[in-house]
């Protein structure tokens, strides 16, 4: 049998997460990392960009990893690290930094974007893309899955690659991004996209009374109950579409006018209860502990591949007498 491809791709914490980023992030690459040799790493270098709470660090990193797991992810399916834990991506990330130029570096939009909302424009900033080419160049990486915003982030370890390989000899695999089919965009309670700055959201990790609540606060508008629903229209229908098991079924009542707005949401309190109830119960079991062992058993296993790489790249240039 062929080689599995190695898939690589760093997470950065967003918080307190909902089931906008349920269905468009995490479920979407739950479902395929396991066909790869796969690596995930926790991106809390790239954090410290715009992030100096050492507190809220550790929770971020606690956090984003224990979101993974709940969501599906295990261990013996996938290296998960800590990119602060394997020194060799820093070290990686100046030696691109030397071959790249500060006016190749203005070009990426994410720098743009953050120093026009007013982030601080820190070299770290600046040279975040140099940074995440070394994650995934280290590893001799085919695949990077990712939202279309890191679209141009992969072309820059492309870059990376081809001008470390052009200077120095054959060394570095160009991968290609895998950017994520869009579920297109789940709606909030108010129609508008879920979305935590809106503060619309239905929590993904919060208690059954939460979830009900958010659920029963969804706009609706005044068909009296026995009238048709419209499917196209409703955003309790909306939701259904991702979690309902006889959608069919409810689809008729709707045109029929056998349900109305109360019932059809809970049932939709339901159906989301029963879909994550089961990584609900996985989130909260897990430990600091447990959570500590897995990424100590990910950084071994990432430090013994890229300290190899590192030692051919340190021939290469030079540094090694
Ligand atoms: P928020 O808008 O709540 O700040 P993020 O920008 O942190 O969410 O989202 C992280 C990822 O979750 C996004 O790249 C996107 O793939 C997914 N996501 C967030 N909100 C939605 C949504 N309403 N519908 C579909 N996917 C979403
Ligand atoms: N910059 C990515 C983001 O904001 C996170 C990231 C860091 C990453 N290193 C990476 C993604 C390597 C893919 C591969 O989402």
């Amino acid at each position: 049998m062929a080689e599995k491809k190695r898939l690589f791709t760093g997470l950065q914490s967003s918080g307190e997460l909902h089931i906008g980023n349920y269905l468009g992030a995490l479920k979407p690459f739950v479902e395929m990392y396991g066909q790869y040799d796969s690596m995930l790493m926790v991106a809390d270098y790239h954090a410290l960009t715009s992030l100096k709470d050492p507190d809220q660090l550790r929770k971020n990193i606690f956090d984003t990893v224990a979101d993974y797991l709940a969501a599906g992810v295990t261990p013996e399916n996938a290296v998960i690290f800590q990119q602060s834990d394997v020194p060799e991506h820093t070290e990686a990330a100046w030696i691109f930094e030397c071959l790249v130029t500060v006016p190749f570096l203005m070009q990426a939009h994410a720098y743009k974007d953050k120093v026009a909302r007013g982030l601080e424009a820190n070299a770290g900033l600046f040279n975040y893309p140099m940074l995440m080419a070394a994650d995934i160049l280290l590893y001799d990486t085919d695949i990077v899955p990712i939202g279309q915003d890191q679209r141009q982030h992969v072309e820059y370890a492309r870059e990376a690659a081809a001008k470390f390989n052009s200077t120095y000899g054959q060394t570095f695999k160009e991968p290609q991004e895998l950017i994520r089919a869009e579920v297109g965009n789940i709606p909030g309670v108010d129609g508008k996209k879920m979305s935590k700055s809106y503060k619309n959201t239905i929590p993904l990790f919060d208690s059954d009374d939460a979830i009900r609540g958010a659920v029963m606060s969804i706009t609706t508008d005044s068909t009296p109950v026995g009238q048709p629903l419209n499917p196209q229209t409703d955003i309790v229908f909306a939701l259904h579409r991702h979690f309902a098991k006889n959608l069919p079924d409810l689809e008729k009542r709707y045109q029929e006018g056998t349900i109305g707005y109360k019932e059809s949401k809970e049932l939709l309190v339901q159906s989301i209860i029963d879909t994550i109830g089961p990584m609900r119960e996985i989130r909260a079991s897990l430990s600091h502990d447990a959570v500590s062992k897995i990424l100590k058993q990910g950084a071994e296993a990432a430090r013994a591949r890229a300290s190899q790489k590192m030692k051919d790249v340190r021939k290469k240039i030079g540094v090694t007498l």
